[in-house]
């Protein structure tokens, strides 16, 4: 069955990936995406999100959300270290002939979701606060999601600071409501990146070999900048020179297939006051605890590593199908 889903994102490179294999997937309805500010700011995203959506050749209306953190903190860096002054690595991807819709994107998911037939999925990809204002505004939202799934947070260890992931980071207060709402929710943290969450050097020929179709011709040019950008930072590739792991093209597949993660659940909360923890994804691993101490939360199901031959064969038989 074919499900309905919108995306929210904050289009840099893995963004942009994660957005051609949802648009491309036959197992999903893009029925929107969302932009929020994150790697780089709102117009840029909206600019990145509008050239992949038409690079694509698909007709999927994009909507304009939040501008700033639920608290705005301007001593925040952007990820433009990572994904360039422009979001995309400078590559020069034509600049969309089209604009974004005139509906904000928090009254877009708050209508979508509300009014959807059956219970919709939803995919965030940035930080979470168009999530969080719409889940503020109308939390009968909740009801409608099938499942919400997540590229946030860090079990085992963070990216930008020792135990906080970027879009958790950018935006705790928002994270925290998300976390500590009832909705159906799957994260996708940093771990799984360095377990089996990863394109190989092969898997990234086979899409080079498919260059005459906008969805691997895209995609080459992406991953072969992210790893230049990963060499010129100095940084050691996650899984070894040649192969790249986006965050965010994993949570899309998570989203088709759940079955490429290796899961568990367990309760989420969110650290937003920490001398060194603030944006830490904080799991309950007690064996035991008082029911009382968890009255409201349902757990959260977080994947811990993937199954690489099954990731690439869906990101590959996906992009390459004729
Ligand atoms: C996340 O942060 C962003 O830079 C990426 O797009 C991804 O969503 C990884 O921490
Ligand atoms: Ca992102």
């Amino acid at each position: 069955m074919i499900r309905n889903v919108i995306i929210d994102c904050d289009t840099g490179l893995d963004d942009a990936v994660a957005l051609l294999l949802a648009i491309r997937s036959p197992e999903l309805n893009v029925k929107g995406i969302t932009c929020v500010n994150g790697n780089v700011g709102l117009d840029k995203v909206i600019n990145n999100t509008l050239r992949v959506v038409e690079h694509s050749g698909m007709n999927i209306p994009v909507y304009a959300g939040a501008r700033t953190a639920l608290i705005p903190d301007t001593s925040k860096e952007d990820a433009s270290a990572v994904h360039g002054k422009d979001g995309l690595g400078g590559i020069p991807f034509p600049d969309p002939t089209s604009s974004c819709e005139a509906q904000h994107a928090v009254d877009y998911i708050v209508e979508t979701i509300m009014n959807a037939e059956e219970p919709i999925d939803w995919i965030t990809l940035g930080p979470l606060t168009n999530a969080a204002l719409a889940l503020l505004k109308e939390p009968r939202i909740s009801k409608n999601v099938r499942m919400l799934t997540m590229m946030a947070g860090g079990v085992n260890a963070g990216n930008v600071t020792e135990v906080a992931e970027f879009n958790v980071f950018a935006d705790p207060e928002a994270a925290r409501v998300i976390y500590n709402s009832r909705m159906p929710m799957t994260m996708v943290p940093l771990d799984p990146l360095w377990n089996g969450g990863f394109l190989t050097v092969e898997n990234i020929q086979k899409i080079e070999g498919a260059c005459q179709n906008p969805w691997c011709e895209m995609a080459s040019r992406i991953f072969n900048r992210t790893e230049k950008l990963v060499e010129e930072m100095g940084r050691n590739p996650v899984n070894g020179v040649g192969t790249v792991s986006p965050p965010d093209l994993l949570a899309v597949a998570v989203a088709i297939d759940p079955e490429i993660a290796v899961m568990f659940e367990s309760y989420v909360d969110l650290e937003t006051r920490g001398e060194f923890t603030r944006g830490m994804t904080v799991l309950d691993r007690r064996e035991y605890y008082r029911k009382e101490d968890r009255p409201n939360k349902n757990k959260v199901k977080i994947a811990v590593s993937a199954r690489q031959e099954k990731y690439a064969d869906l990101v590959l038989n996906t992009w390459i199908r004729s």
